[in-house]
């Protein structure tokens, strides 16, 4: 049953338009250049670039920009060779977008010998060349362009930035048309008055990456897409639609605020037409705004309230999505369409009952992520947004905290559509101009997904427990709830002596980094301020190592090793998955990252051994524990491996990570007891080595339910390449992540192998990137070889535009190589405008 909001209805009682709302299947990436009235055209600039590196301290290697001093001086001019149209850059590289130029940069120690332990400047970002000391590789030029036709005249044009690293200025035909500093908020670009029209344009970025804005690997470029927007003059501003949603009594209210600018110049007559389509693409409510006049260089604002029966709840299990087409028509006709995504649910942080959703309590079982991925650094295509957030959701984790940066649209629209319960975090807590910027335009471009549970506006600050803090924290919530009033503000506080004082008083729910076990303190010291583990754990391991060897820079990946202020996966769980008042965790990290290269911090080490999974994807041991805390299917796991060859009679420690309640362990056939699985924790054995067999059975009462064995294996025999998809789609976008192994005679992965495998393609594909999980690997990750880690390395397949059949090819020394075929399928390739 659906019905019209009395809102929805014109004055004289009929509604706008209804009958001519045909509402095709996406409405808004329709180019529409054949109707009387263009209207929107968002058009992909991704592929077709040309890139350079400058030079941050040389004008004559930086193609002449900033030689005179002159640069802002006049605008069309001096702003160097490589802004200019007529510029050569056939000899530039091509590159498509996403790109990261830091990951091609080699990996550099910043003196020789390294300092002492946590004392080397330029571990934290993972020892790539950039910064003041790098002006050779800091910079990078790109260069595209694109055509214009003549009919174009008389629209808006601009470009739509969704992520640059860092410091850009965007030259279109030479002229400066925008710059922005943020290495993470989203920028858009107005190049209406630079456009040639009926012509090519120039488009040149120059991107300065010597600056940094966090402690972990940053990036370089442009590294996330790029869109440029046509619209009529008078049209629906960027995210300049809004849904609230309250559910009551199984009936939905949404207040839709929508706004329209005219950036002509005479007064403009309009009407908005809102259309709600659901997932099936069925049109189930519709309604029209009372006449809305947009004064000339204008922006004007439409409220409307429409209330939908029995919605379709949005939820972990059902992540279900409507659409919100808003039409603004004049007697022209219509002058713009867009569609927003949104969800329908209800969120509540209670300070005794912890978390709600859809008025049910629910502990989130979360992750902390940094945005690189193995083989590409952080210009991740938005298939690997969607296989990161996929792979933790099976892990059992129903939520994930952006750390600590506003995220790709693409991961939240995975987050969206799998569903990922998100807290999605602003870089800087900070009440300047710029700060304030980035924090709006998070909330804009953010609001509308369901996925968002609240608003994080700052991470173990050194201004937490300060009054100063406290002014700059009520700046920034004053601002998050005049753009989003529908959710709760967090921060993540490290210093117990902060709770009370400078910034928490300001927010609605506390994050507890690490410290997990004194959030009982805080409930009984602040017993009305909802609180949860915005960092928790966190074990540091290496996936595959079982032998502590300080020296060899590798953990151990039992769950015993951890840092000061951290804490193992069983330690921090037990506290929090019985008390109701805290309402979950969020590990530190799902995935390991480059840089921050804990527990070692000092070369070679360049990437950190957090993850539940290493930077390929790749689970380590805990992630059972996880799995079998997080999930109800029964789960037995055994570590570690049973190759230890040379160690034959020395003690081996033998866990199993399980569900169930008794685990039994025979090694080669002779039990080595029965052990009782303590709640929330794992049990173990200390069994002298000899090759063979270990086999675990677990229990649940006395019905044995799961058996998992180890056996040493043989030697390496051949590779065995596993994809997570089984075919591409031939978009140029899409990608399979490729799993390779080696393995025995037998089939059974070799858990120590250490081969240099080399690729080659054919057919319609390419690698873009490799990686093994190593830590302390220096090799290249754009590449067509790798060496694997403990048994296994991953490449990075990606379709091209053509379909066909592609077929990667591996090879090693010694052993048989493989062959993998996956059939690129015709697609369609998302518009953009080549030249
Ligand atoms: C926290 C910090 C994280 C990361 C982590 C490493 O203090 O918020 O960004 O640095 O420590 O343990």
């Amino acid at each position: 049953m659906q019905r019209v909001s009395r809102r929805g209805l014109l004055k004289n009682g009929a509604l706008a338009g209804i009958g001519a709302l045909a509402l095709p299947a996406a409405a808004s990436d329709r180019p529409s250049a054949r109707r009387a009235i263009a209207v929107r055209e968002r058009l992909l600039l991704d592929p077709g670039w040309r890139f350079h590196l400058g030079h941050a301290a040389d004008p004559a290697r930086d193609f002449g920009f900033g030689a005179q001093q002159d640069t802002f001086a006049k605008a069309g001019a001096n702003t160097g060779a490589a802004a200019q149209p007529g510029f050569d850059d056939s000899d530039w590289a091509a590159v498509d977008l996403p790109h990261d130029w830091a990951v091609t940069l080699p990996f550099v120690a910043s003196v020789d010998p390294p300092p002492a332990p946590n004392d080397d400047p330029r571990a934290a970002h993972g020892f790539k060349p950039l910064g003041r000391d790098y002006p050779q590789t800091s910079i990078g030029w790109y260069r595209r362009a694109f055509n214009v036709p003549a009919s174009d005249a008389g629209r808006r044009l601009s470009l739509e930035f969704d992520g640059v690293f860092r410091d850009c200025l965007v030259m279109v035909n030479g002229y400066i048309a925008g710059r922005n500093d943020s290495g993470y908020a989203p920028f858009r670009v107005d190049i209406t008055d630079f456009a040639t029209y009926g012509g090519r344009n120039q488009l040149a970025v120059r991107v300065d990456a010597t600056l940094g804005e966090g402690w972990f690997y940053e990036g370089a470029g442009i590294y996330r897409h790029v869109w440029l927007v046509k619209t009529d003059p008078l049209h629906i501003p960027q995210w300049g639609v809004q849904v609230r949603s309250r559910v009551e009594n199984s009936a939905a209210t949404l207040e839709v605020d929508a706004e329209v600018a005219n950036e002509g110049d005479a007064a403009q007559r309009c009407h908005l037409e809102f259309a709600v389509v659901d997932s099936d693409g069925k049109v189930v409510l519709q309604a029209g705004t009372a006449p809305l006049d947009v004064k000339a260089r204008e922006t004007a604002n439409a409220a409307q309230t429409l209330h939908l029966t029995a919605p379709l709840l949005w939820s972990l299990e059902t992540p279900n999505l409507y659409r919100l087409v808003t039409r603004v028509m004049t007697d022209r006709g219509m002058t713009d369409e867009s569609t927003t995504a949104f969800g329908i649910r209800a969120i509540q942080f209670d300070p005794e009952k912890g978390f709600f959703l859809n008025g049910a309590p629910l502990k989130l079982k979360g992750t902390c992520n940094h945005q690189d991925h193995a083989g590409v650094g952080i210009a991740l295509p938005d298939r690997l947004h969607h296989l990161r957030i996929a792979t933790l959701k099976e892990m059992g984790a129903n939520a994930y905290r952006a750390a600590h940066n506003p995220p790709a649209p693409e991961l939240l629209e995975a987050c969206d559509r799998l569903g990922m319960l998100v807290i999605d975090e602003t870089r800087r807590m900070s009440a300047d101009d710029g700060s304030l910027g980035e924090l709006a335009r998070l909330i804009r471009r953010d609001r509308n997904h369901p996925s968002i549970i609240a608003w994080s506006i700052g991470n173990e600050e050194p201004q937490q427990g300060t009054e100063r803090g406290a002014r700059v924290a009520g700046d920034m919530a004053r601002l998050v709830r005049t753009l989003d009033p529908t959710r709760p503000i967090t921060a993540a506080v490290d210093d117990p002596k902060a709770w009370g004082v400078g910034i928490t008083p300001v927010l609605d729910v506390l994050g507890c980094n690490y410290r997990t076990d004194q959030i009982s303190a805080f409930h009984v010291s602040h017993p009305g301020t909802a609180v949860y583990g915005s960092e928790t754990g966190s074990t540091v391991s290496t996936r595959g190592i079982y032998v502590r060897d300080p020296a060899s820079g590798y953990s151990v990946a039992y769950d015993t090793e951890f840092p000061w202020w951290a804490s193992t996966a069983e330690a921090w769980w037990k506290i929090v998955a019985p008390a109701p008042y805290i309402a979950g965790g969020f590990v530190w990290t799902g995935f390991d990252y480059r840089g921050e290269p804990t527990p070692f911090n000092r070369w070679p080490n360049v990437a950190s051994q957090f993850g539940i999974f290493d930077s390929c994807g790749v689970p380590k041991d805990n992630y059972y524990y996880y799995k079998a805390q997080w999930r109800d299917e029964p789960l037995l796991h055994l570590l570690p491996h049973w190759n230890w060859q040379g160690r034959e009679g020395q003690p081996i420690n033998v866990w199993c990570h399980t569900n169930l309640d008794r685990v039994e362990l025979f090694v080669n056939g002779a039990s080595a007891g029965l052990r009782d699985v303590p709640r929330y924790g794992h049990v173990e054995w200390n069994v002298p080595y000899a090759a063979g067999t270990i086999e675990a059975r677990g229990f649940k009462g006395d019905t044995l339910v799961l058996t998992e064995r180890r056996e040493t294996t043989g030697a390496p025999a051949r590779i065995v390449l596993t994809p997570d998809r089984g075919a591409l789609a031939a978009d140029g976008e899409d990608v399979a992540s490729v799993r390779v192994e080696i393995a025995d005679a037998q089939g059974r992965t070799v858990p120590t192998a250490a081969l240099p495998v080399a690729f080659a393609v054919a057919g319609p594909g390419r690698i873009i990137g490799v990686g093994n999980g190593d830590p302390r690997s220096h090799e290249p990750d754009k590449a067509m070889q790798r060496t694997t880690f403990n048994g296994l390395c991953l490449a990075l397949l990606q379709s091209t535009r053509e379909a066909g059949t592609i077929r990667l090819q591996a090879r090693a020394p010694g052993v048989a190589p493989a062959t993998l075929i996956v059939p690129a399928h015709a697609a369609s390739i998302r518009p953009f405008a080549p030249i």
